[in-house]
């Protein structure tokens, strides 16, 4: 029997890489699409009578407030999403017995050492979404412990805005770039991660929490400069564009990042499977756009 699934944040870049993906098994999986206009996970009794409606085996939350800079001057939205919504989904997923698969973020630690983040390091957010995403990890463990919570990072696809889009456009619009340096972490593919979601979909036995991210570690100047080539490889970038290395003193955003989020992720790639590095994941997106670009 094909198993039920609630997704929320449909519409985002991991909802719509998961929608994709469900989309050629519809045999396996009965999915629920959901996004704000239809289930906003902030609202307790629309998540309660979403769950006695639609019955599903497992919920997946997809659902998230991203925007990083702008949270430090909206916090009350950013916990009401990054909080209270996963909260309200684990006391619904308890009631109703439906596993839970929730999304976090590398953005939990402060990034002040220069080892992978293991799983139990000391957590430390240092911007207010970091605050929000923690606050909903922790009501998750508190009202759903079996539940499976997937820390992840710098995550980008063909769907939805991210850094590699906006590159792009900007390498095309420009001939000069200034990028950060000393920010180092691992540009990730919302595609991979959604297939580790739906391979939990079926594997109960993996709760609590994981590191998911690709393999390798790069700056936002090394992703920058691998979009740059890969993008003029395949004819998405067509402007000479000169990438400068600065730091992050030389770019004051509203929100402090983390120095180093790289995170351990072995437990991850054991229980899960492989990931492939971050590179290789960029030009198949890439080739995504470009396959997108001869259709249009
Ligand atoms: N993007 C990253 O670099 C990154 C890094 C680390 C971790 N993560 C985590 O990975 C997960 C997936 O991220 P993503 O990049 O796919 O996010 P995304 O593209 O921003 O998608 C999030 C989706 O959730 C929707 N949403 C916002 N508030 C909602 C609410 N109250 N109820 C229901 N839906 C709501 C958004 O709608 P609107 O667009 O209309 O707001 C959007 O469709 C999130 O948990 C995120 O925190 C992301």
């Amino acid at each position: 029997m094909s198993k039920r699934i609630l997704l929320t944040g449909a519409k985002g870049q991991l909802g719509s890489e998961i929608r994709q993906r469900v989309a050629m098994m519809p045999l396996v999986y009965e999915l629920i699409s959901t996004d704000m206009d239809e289930l906003n996970i902030a609202d307790q009794d629309q998540v309660e009578r979403a769950l006695q409606a639609y019955q599903p085996d497992v919920i997946i939350n997809a659902a998230a407030y991203t925007a990083v800079d702008k949270a430090e001057s909206e916090p009350d939205i950013a916990f009401a999403v990054n909080a209270k919504g996963p909260e309200n989904l684990a006391i619904a997923a308890s009631s109703h017995k439906a596993r839970l698969i929730h999304i976090s973020t590398d953005y939990v630690f402060n990034g002040r050492h220069y080892e992978p983040w293991k799983i139990n390091d000391p957590v430390e957010p240092i911007n207010i979404y970091g605050e929000s995403k923690l606050a909903g990890e922790q009501a998750i463990q508190r009202h759903c412990p079996e539940a499976l919570v997937i820390r992840t990072a710098w995550v980008y696809s063909k769907y939805g805005h991210n850094f590699v889009k906006t590159m792009i456009n900007l390498m095309n619009s420009r001939d000069e770039l200034n990028v950060i340096y000393d920010q180092i972490g691992t540009p990730t593919h919302a595609g991979r991660l959604a297939e580790i979601c739906l391979s939990a979909v079926d594997q109960p036995q993996f709760q609590g929490l994981y590191h998911w991210t690709d393999a390798g570690v790069a700056s936002w100047y090394d992703f920058a400069n691998a979009i740059y080539t890969l993008g003029s490889q395949l004819g998405l970038v067509h402007n000479t564009c000169q990438i400068n290395a600065i730091t992050t003193a030389d770019y004051p955003t509203p929100a402090q990042r983390p120095n180093f989020s790289v995170m351990d992720c072995q437990q991850t790639r054991k229980d899960f499977g492989f990931a492939r590095h971050w590179r290789e994941q960029l030009h198949m997106m890439l080739q995504e756009l470009q396959q997108e670009e001869v259709n249009a």
